[in-house]
């Protein structure tokens, strides 16, 4: 464990690590949640895509931004990456004093509750799927069969703004063919950017698949780790939510204004951190 860990106190941010701006779904679901806290963003747009990226600098990048939202001052870590989450599943939680929420085990367990016939998919970056975290997370599950696809395309579609068309469809279908050919009903949206894509999933998937949101079981679960640890903010307040970004600021409030109205206010760049006082300046 890092030596700094101060106990955490309920009325310090959640801190919500992402590799860019495709983790604002899962920021999105914990505010939605939890209306009451605050939130310090931290998404490194400058190192991103991580889905492309050896597990081992997934884990090096994941690690290095954990510990600047915990030298902020966070009284709750999610990381809200997915490839963020396999490169480190096992390492985060034991690092931090503050309790670390990730998303992968959330939906495995939601997953696991909801399949009829134990034929579940996962579908995900390249790095998430060579990193086999979601096989570890279902493996104590009995009667589970696992179907693991990487959709590379997927999050460079939803990050032009593409969510429909006859392309995106087709590539759809593709990915998922051996999804359906293995009979699944249930399917692990397991990248940040996959709740935007809900629509082209149903219709190829059809509605006897059930899609699971890594984004609203991590949600779920941020809520009920700090309802557990007495840290959960209950009063009604008016919320910060800082959005802090490694790369171009402007380009990070472009692409998460278009996907996610209403959701960014003002981004920061953090670049520097050891300079200046950051607590001050995202959180006071
Ligand atoms: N945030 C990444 C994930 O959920 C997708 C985007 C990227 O490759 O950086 O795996």
């Amino acid at each position: 464990m890092r030596p700094d860990s101060d106990p955490p106190q309920a009325r310090a941010p959640i801190g919500i690590f992402d590799s860019g701006f495709g983790g604002l779904t899962v920021a999105r679901a914990v505010m939605d949640q939890l209306p009451n806290e605050d939130v310090i963003y931290l998404g490194d747009t400058a190192r991103a895509p991580y889905g492309e990226q050896s597990i081992a600098d997934v884990r090096e990048f994941t690690m290095e931004c954990l510990d600047h939202l915990v030298d902020l001052g966070v009284k709750a870590l999610v990381i809200a990456c997915n490839s963020g989450s396999a490169a480190t599943l096992r390492d985060a939680r034991e690092r931090y004093s503050v309790p670390v929420v990730e998303v992968i085990l959330p939906a495995a367990r939601r997953a696991v509750a909801t399949t009829r016939n134990g034929r579940i998919g996962v579908i995900c970056t390249e790095a998430t799927a060579t990193s086999m975290a979601y096989d570890d997370a279902f493996a104590v599950a009995p009667g589970v069969q696992l179907f693991t696809v990487a959709c590379p395309k997927f999050v460079p579609y939803v990050e032009a703004g593409i969510t429909g068309g006859p392309e995106l469809l087709a590539d759809a279908e593709a990915y998922l063919r051996p999804l359906k050919a293995a009979g699944i009903d249930t399917l692990v949206l397991g990248c940040t950017h996959y709740p935007l894509l809900t629509g082209v999933l149903g219709i190829v998937l059809g509605d006897d698949v059930a899609l699971v949101s890594s984004a609203a079981a991590c949600a779920d679960s941020v809520y009920s780790v700090l309802t557990r640890a007495g840290l959960a903010h209950d009063e009604p307040r008016e919320a910060r939510h800082t959005f802090l970004t490694t790369g171009n600021p402007e380009s990070f409030s472009r692409l998460g204004r278009r996907l996610l109205p209403d959701l960014i206010t003002d981004v920061i760049q953090f670049s520097e951190p050891w300079k200046g006082d950051w607590r001050e300046r995202a959180w006071s």
